[in-house]
Order: C-alpha cells, then structure tokens, then sequence
C-alpha cells in the first residue's frame, strides 16, 4: 500500500503540479468509491455488476423525461431567446475577457501563437472577433484550418449559429469533396488538407486576410507543410495576419519556427481533476469501458454530469453502444435513462449534433468517442473521462511501402488531454484502464508527428506541383525521414509524375488537379488511354467513399445481404469491377433508395460517390481527359487500375497465401472480398489493411504480362515468372500476347 501510493504520488505529482490540481482531491481519499468502481477484478459478470449497484439503485430517480407541450411553444419568441442564450454563452467564455488584448496583438504583430486550454472560444470566437474587428472589411476571407472534418463542419455550424446566418453563407466550411461556402462566405473552416490544396491555385492565398492554423499541436502531415509554405506567405505578405493556435503549452517550439513570433497565452479556467489508475494491467479494455461507465452511472447521482469514453475507432464505438444499450436494458427501468452518443470521423452529419444536446432531465449522456474529443470538439457537461489509453495511428513502413492503422498506445500528453476533458465545467474525475506504472514508464511524452510516420507520396507530389523542386531543403518544423521521402520519389517516378530529375512531368501535372492518392489519380489519368474513364472515375468515387457501400446486419438477414453482395461478383470480375457494378446498377434505377435497401447497400455511401464522381468529372474535364466508357472492355479498365496500382500486386502461393511481387510480404485476400472462395494467381489490390492478419482489400484478378506491359519500368520479366512454371518460356507467352 506504501509502495502503491509512493507510485501514484510521483507519477501524479507532477500531473497536479500542472494542471493545479490539489493534493487533497487525490485518490487515496476516494477509497470508498474506489472500492465500488471494482477496478482490476477479472472475473467481472453481470450479476456482479448489479450487486455493486444494489443499494445505490434507491436513490437514483426513476427515469423520466419531461414532455412539453410543443404545440404552444412560440417559435420565434424561441428563437429570440436562443439568441440571447448564444450571447451570453459568447460572454462567459475564457477567451471574452483577452478579447481586446488579443486584437491588439493582431494589429501589433503579423504571426502569433495562441495557447489556450480546449473549450476557451479560439476556435469559435477569434474569427468572429477578427471580423467584427474589420478582417474581412477590404474583401479578404478568415480561414480556420482543422485537422478533422467533423471539427470544421461542427464549428462552421456553431459558428454560424451565434453569428445568426445560415451555415455556408457567410461562414462555411471547405473539407474533401464537400465545399459548403459561396461568394458571400467570410469565415471559412476548412480541413488542412484543403486548405494545402488552394495553395495549387492561389499560391499567396490572396484571397484571405487571416488564417488560423488551428490544433496545431496535432502535427499533422498537412499542417507541418502548411507551416513551411504559409510562413513565405507572410514575408510576401505584410498585411496578411497568422495566428496558430494550439492546446497544449508546448508553443516555445512554434514560436521559434515562426521567427520568434509572440505566444498569447489564454488562461484556462480548470477545475481539479481526480485521476483514477487501475491496479493490474487488463486485457479487455472494451469491456472494462462499459463496465466502468456503466458503475458511474447507477452509483453517481444524476444531473451531476456525462460521461465521455474514449475508445479508438468506429467499430469499436459501435460495439461499446450496443453492449451499452443491452446492459441498460436488462438492467430495468429502475435505472435512469443512459443516452450513447457516438462520435467519429465517419459519422454522419445529422447524426453528429447529438453529442452536443444536453441530456433531458432524468437522463444522462455517455459519449463514445475517438480522439476527436481530445481537442477538436468541447462536449460540454463532461464530469467523467474513460481513458482507454489506446487510439489507432497510422504506421508507415518505409521498406515495404505499407501504411497501416495501429492500435496503439496514446502518450502522456494526450492522457491528459483526455483528463482535462472531465474538468471543464466542473471537478471531474478521470478513470484511466491502464496502471499508474504504465503511465509514468510506458507511455510515450509526447505523439510522434505525423510527417514521420507516414507516406509522403501525395505531399511530395503536390510540393512539387507548387514548383518546390528541393524537398531537402524545405522549411520542416520536423524533418521527414529520408527514406520515406526517398521513397516517396520513387513511388512517383515509378508512376509517371516525375522524372529522372524529379521534375514534374505532363502526367505528374494531371494527376495533382485530382484530390486523391497519387495512385488513384495516375489510374484515373491512365483511364485515358484505355478509353474507359468514366468507368475509372466511378470506380475511384466508390473507393474513395471507403468500407461502408455494403450493409451486412447482424441478424439471420445476413445471408439474403451476402447473396444480393455476391450478384454484383459473379464471373468473379473482382472487387474494382463489382463496385462499378453496384455503381452502375444504382444509376440504371434512378438513384433508387429502394433499390438500395432491397441490395444491403447504403444509400448515404452511394449519394456520397455520386458526388464525388461528379467532382472527379469535373477535374477530368480541367485536365482535358474527354468522358469515354467502355464497360464491356474489362481488360481495358484493369489496365487502367494496373497502371495506378501496380507496385500492389501479389502472387498466389502455394499455401494459400499471397506473396507481394516486390518487396516481399505474405499477405492474403481479405474475407469480404469477392475473391477470396476463388482465389486468382495473380491479384492487384488497393490496400494492405493489418487486423488479425496483412489482409488485402478491393482484389482484382490479373494476368501477369499485363505488369510488365503496363510498368516495364518496374517489373522485369524475371519478377513476374510463376514459380511453378520457371523454365516455360516466358517470352513466348508474352509475344503472343502482345
Ligand atoms: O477552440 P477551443 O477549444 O478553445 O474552444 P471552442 O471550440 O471555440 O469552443 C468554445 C465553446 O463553444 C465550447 O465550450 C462549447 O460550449 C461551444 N461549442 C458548441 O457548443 N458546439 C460546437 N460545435 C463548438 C463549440
Ligand atoms: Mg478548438
């Protein structure tokens, strides 16, 4: 016990030390409720869960929620007092009082740094301020850059909400494929992304007056480039203004890269946060989640607050929600109504106002979320943080050209973060499923920035379409690996868009007008040739839309989902060619939302590749590709992907298994593919995903010849000869072909 608290108070001395958090909220004082929490028993069960709850159940009120009378409700009076309520919330938070000291600064200096605490106003309220300062007077729009889509589209929304306009008027947002603004638009949020794109077109961003380089603490790949690009743009510009904001206190750095540019600190208003560790490392993290939320809810009195878990993806969102709901459920009426509120990147927009409604009366919220709660999104009302102490990162593996998401562990600073979250309104408590030993000797201080763990390849590619032609000597905050920007060179040349001196070739310059993976665009620009472009563009939309077209319910409809999945497969034409089909068949019906349900397919997805169809259309005509479709030329359209996608080819092997032809790597269909009851000699896939095993997603069969027809530059006759057939002659088979 000794030891324990010896433990806890040198790890959380520090904590506390930071984030002026008392030593008497500390944890030994909060035994009692400790105990009841049941953290570290392995051999939690249900029934446990109840008695645990047993006398707590009394006190807790029935559920109810109020109804009111809507019919009487005068909508305008409503409205007018919603308003007021937007005012006053305007006025209390921490960012009001510095209003005028931090336009002065702006007037001042041409770059600062903003720190302050998440949920102090920067991201809603600087760009009002700025504008009821005369930013926008002379024409030039604000720009707020995310590193989220959900976080530019949310703050959009509230922000064009307390301004009192529509949203995409006067503010909107900008993310990939979605441009939610027009000419009256001032204030516009927009990804980083995005905004890394209009350098394509306006390479001094004439048109704004302000960016705002938000969560820059985030260190995205594409705000550390806008860092090195925006920071020419300054000394090019005198009058235009720079503000990067961040959450966390490290800004030293930032200010040094910036020149020593000044740091405005906002002073956070925190209120004490009691962190709670496990005793013993857990393996279900999941089910620790739920069970903790759950303890929390039927022992803690209502009203006093929601509930925010963090967990690390969607599915893992979807299953928390369901044993959530199940559990409430067999737990009765006697327990007050628990509401889930999922959150994450995918989640679609009508869906994602909910996090932020406050529960009704009698009830309380869980929200489930990934790390876009961190920082990017205030949930308001949170008094109790679930730390699961994993999110999912991307890994790139520069050898083998592979990117992957990862499950990994979170570092100590985004912990506290995470902590933070619980302490905004209130005292909160922080319940983190991983020991204290974990914390102080596991976790890593701070996240490596994305730019050193990733593909280069589009950043490389759209650097050097804005002419940068020496990436070694661009301006990094961090540098990127040499070898990942090596391989990024390389990848490009192989695909056409460079050439021998890493100069931008007519290919390179197509394939930078599409929004897309430099190996998507190089298919769509290959489309072309083969004469069957709209077949191709169709194609990259439903890629691009990701995993969610098809439907597969949990429940005995799953057999009738997976025969209407297969129909679109038969002739095993692969993956590619069967999305076109989904694609296509849709389009015969009319966009039918009937068609869709009757085929498990989801029809937001379909709406959502329709439209980015329509924009990659658009690009073809800008890049003076004309529309030609030929969707009976199979050959002609897997040529095409071939072209974009032929370093991810792999061969059959004779267990089962799949070898990449270079830089060799076991890998194996993917169960949802097509596929993978039949599987092919020779297979190109879209991309390696890592769960259980290196699975390959989006299969299509090949004929080998075909690689060193389309890229001779990359394969060698050597390279694709069948192991099984070695001394067959080759050659023979490939001039007959030809
Ligand atoms: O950017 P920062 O974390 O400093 O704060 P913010 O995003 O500007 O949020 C300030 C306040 O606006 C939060 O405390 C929320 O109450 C509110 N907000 C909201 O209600 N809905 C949103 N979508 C965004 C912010
Ligand atoms: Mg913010």
């Amino acid at each position: 016990r000794v030891n324990q608290k010896k433990r806890f108070s040198v790890a959380s001395q520090r904590y506390r030390e930071e984030h002026e958090i008392h030593p008497e909220q500390a944890w030994e004082e909060n035994q009692v409720e400790k105990a009841k929490l049941n953290f570290g028993s392995k051999d939690r069960k249900q029934t446990e869960y109840q008695f645990v709850f047993g006398d707590q159940i009394e006190f807790i009120k029935a559920n109810g929620i109020e109804s009111s009378n809507d019919a009487n409700v005068d909508v305008e009076k409503l409205q007018t007092s919603r308003n007021s309520k937007l005012k006053e919330d305007r006025k209390a938070l921490p960012i009001y009082p510095y209003k005028d000291a931090l336009l002065q600064a702006v007037h001042d200096y041409q770059v600062i740094i903003i720190v302050g605490e998440t949920g102090s106003g920067k991201t809603t309220q600087i760009p009002q301020y700025l504008h009821e300062a005369g930013y926008t007077r002379s024409g030039g729009m604000i720009g707020c850059t995310q590193p989220r889509r959900v976080a530019a589209m949310r703050v959009a929304a509230r922000v064009s909400n307390e301004m009192g306009s529509k949203l995409g008027h006067e503010v909107g947002y900008s993310i990939r494929f979605e441009d939610c603004t027009c000419e009256k638009t001032i204030l516009k949020y927009m990804t980083d992304g995005m905004l890394l794109r209009e350098f394509l077109t306006e390479p001094d961003l004439s048109s704004y007056s302000v960016i705002m380089i938000d969560e820059a603490h985030e260190r995205t790949l594409s705000t550390d480039v806008l860092f090195g690009l925006i920071k020419d743009v300054a000394r090019a510009r005198p009058h235009f203004k720079l503000l990067i904001s961040s959450a966390t206190l490290d800004a030293e750095k930032f200010s040094d890269y910036f020149d020593c540019a000044p740091i405005f600190k906002i002073p956070g208003r925190r209120f004490p946060v009691e962190i709670h560790h496990i005793k013993e490392p857990i393996s279900d993290y999941l089910d620790a989640a739920v069970t903790t939320a759950l303890q929390i809810h039927v022992t803690q009195p209502q009203g006093d607050g929601d509930i925010l878990i963090f967990l690390t993806g969607q599915e893992e969102i979807e299953t928390a929600e369901n044993i959530i709901k199940n559990r409430i459920k067999a737990l009765g009426t006697k327990i007050a109504e628990l509401i889930t509120c999922p959150i994450y990147a995918n989640l679609p927009t009508e869906l994602q106002a909910k996090i932020f409604e406050p529960a009704p009366e009698g009830a309380r919220k869980v929200v489930l979320a990934t790390n876009i709660a961190e920082t990017s999104l205030t949930i308001d009302g949170i008094k109790h943080v679930i730390d699961t102490g994993f999110c999912k990162i991307k890994c790139y593996n520069p050898r083998t050209g592979t990117e992957s998401l990862l499950v990994t562990p979170i570092s100590k600073g985004s912990a506290n973060q995470r902590a933070g979250r619980s302490g905004r309104t209130g005292p909160g408590k922080c319940f983190r499923l991983y020991t204290e030993h974990s914390y102080t000797n596991d976790l890593e201080d701070n996240t490596i920035p994305e730019i050193q763990r990733t593909n280069l390849a589009n950043v490389v590619l759209l650097l050097k379409s804005l002419g940068i032609i020496n990436l070694l000597n661009f301006d990094f905050m961090d540098p990127p690996p040499a070898e990942a920007l090596l391989k990024a060179l390389e990848l490009l040349f192989a695909l056409g868009a460079l050439d021998k001196d890493g100069k931008l070739t007519k290919v390179g310059e197509r394939m930078s007008e599409f929004p897309l993976d430099p190996m998507l665009s190089k298919m769509i620009v290959a489309s072309d040739k083969y004469k069957c472009s709209a077949e191709i563009i169709g194609i990259a939309a439903m890629l691009s839309v990701g995993n969610s077209i098809f439907y597969r319910p949990k429940d005995d409809r799953q057999v009738q989902a997976d025969n209407a999945w297969m129909n679109f497969h038969i002739g095993n034409v692969g993956d590619h060619i069967a999305l076109l089909k989904v694609y296509n068949s849709w389009k015969e019906t009319k966009f039918s939302t009937q068609w869709c349900y009757e085929n498990y397919i989801q029809v937001r997805s379909m709406k959502k590749a329709r439209d980015i169809r329509e924009q990659l259309q658009g690009r073809l005509e800008r890049v003076g590709i004309d529309s030609t479709s030929n969707v009976n030329d199979l050959e002609a359209i897997k040529k095409s992907i071939i072209s974009g996608f032929f370093p991810h080819s792999a061969r059959l092997l004779k267990n089962g298994s799949y070898r990449t032809v270079k830089h060799p790597q076991t890998c194996h269909i993917h169960p949802s593919s097509g596929l993978s009851q039949v599987p092919p000699r020779w297979v190109v896939y879209h991309e390696l995903v890592l769960t259980t095993k290196e699975y390959m997603r989006q299969v299509t069969e090949l004929k080998q010849e075909w690689l060193v027809d389309v890229a001779p530059h990359y394969y060698q006759l050597k390279d694709v000869e069948d192991s099984s057939s070695k001394k067959m002659p080759c050659r023979i088979g490939l001039a007959s072909s030809k």
